[in-house]
């Protein structure tokens, strides 16, 4: 098993740092290599994506990426920005099925901006579609507009789109993922606007006849954004186009106390994948050690599960992060009263002993010393 480390910019660095020592802790035998992406591949190559960085993500078995990006790089032109990385690695290596799980610890019900009878218990997995739509879709820019309200002004503009292909194989997997869980996927369009999701919604359609057995409802975006906070537990499997999936998958995050918590991965038609914590590079907290390093370490777990078949291990992990919540460790974002405050380091280091078999006492104490 080869593992392609890209720790990426900001907090990137310091998250990935105690993802790598939890993924060491669990003694399984992997070569891993690290390069640089994002704003820190531009300090040293001139791009954020570098041919060699590609390289090693295309050799690799699976990649775990940290964060990119910096407002320090927003002036760039938009093809040396940062963000490019991410869409650049998506793109070359065709990861169009993003799974964003948005769970809700029994640990952290109070940590949520709702209120917690509305969280507890709360289990949804969000499914994006990540290399199409708007995001991709050409031609786009700027000109001057020959039509329009303004005729002779300046305007910019993008293409939304979708292919029936693009639309099935997302739909195929949003189903299959539901049918291993609560058997029912909810599909969000703009039909009522957009020819893009009236075409997206007709071809979900058409792929649910060969599930029968999971429920399939439709859903406008803008009451999926309401619902997210009205009644989030009504749904179980999401899955939606690429600019959709960005804007609810972030709403989903929060509803679980802290977008700190929040793993992801992206896949190929393989199961080969990228796994990157729902969040961003953080400028603003970065080199404080006070990040949360939870997303990442799960997104590990998640990489072992889907990619590198290691179910065992992953489970671990994942028992791992219960237990250090469960002896009230908390990074500062998902801090509360009577809980222990600890650093990004410390968090990765009580993740470490609990991996390896140490009790909730012995974790509590690590911390202290
Ligand atoms: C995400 C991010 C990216 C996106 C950015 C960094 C390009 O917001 O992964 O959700 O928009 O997809
Ligand atoms: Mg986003």
């Amino acid at each position: 098993m080869k593992i392609a480390i890209l720790p990426g910019d900001g907090i990137g660095t310091e998250i990935v740092a105690e993802a790598v020592k939890v993924l060491k802790a669990l003694d399984l035998q992997f070569e891993s290599e690290q390069a640089l992406v994002g704003g820190a591949a531009y300090e040293a190559h001139g791009h954020p994506l570098p041919e060699s960085t590609l390289n090693l993500a295309k050799a690799a078995d699976a990649v775990l990426f940290g964060a990119v990006g910096d407002w320090k790089y927003d002036k760039l032109e938009r093809a040396l920005r940062p963000e490019q990385a991410i869409l650049g690695l998506r793109k070359h290596l065709g990861l169009f099925a993003n799974f964003r799980p948005a769970i809700c610890y029994e640990q952290l019900t109070h940590a949520s901006s709702l209120k917690p009878e509305l969280v507890a218990g709360l289990d949804i997995l969000i499914i994006r579609e990540l290399t199409g739509d708007i995001y991709f879709g050409q031609p786009r820019g700027r000109r001057v507009a020959v039509d329009g309200h303004f005729p002779g002004a300046e305007e910019a503009f993008d293409t939304m789109r979708y292919s029936k292909p693009e639309i099935e194989r997302i739909a195929h997997i949003a189903f299959q993922a539901a049918r291993k869980r609560g058997k029912k996927v909810t599909s969000v369009d703009k039909a009522n606007v957009l020819e893009t999701f009236q075409f997206w919604k007709d071809v979900v359609t058409e792929v649910h006849a060969q599930y029968s057995d999971v429920e399939l409802e439709h859903m406008y975006v803008d009451n999926a954004a309401m619902q997210l906070v009205k009644a989030p537990k009504k749904f179980d499997v999401v899955v939606t186009g690429n600019m959709f999936g960005d804007i609810l998958s972030d709403e989903a995050a929060m509803l679980t106390g802290s977008i700190g918590m929040l793993p992801s991965a992206s896949l190929d038609r393989n199961n080969k994948g990228l796994y990157e914590p729902s969040h961003g590079s953080a400028p603003d907290i970065a080199g404080k050690g006070i990040a949360n390093p939870l997303a990442t370490i799960l997104s590990a777990a998640m990489m072992l599960r889907f990619s590198l078949d290691q179910a065992e291990a992953a489970d671990r992990i994942e028992s791992a992060v219960r237990s250090v919540l469960s002896a009230g460790l908390r990074t500062a974002d998902i801090w509360s009263e009577g809980t222990q405050k600890v650093s990004t380091r410390d968090m990765g280091d009580a993740v470490v002993a609990a991996v390896r078999g140490a009790s909730v006492k012995t974790i509590t104490t690590i911390t202290k010393s």
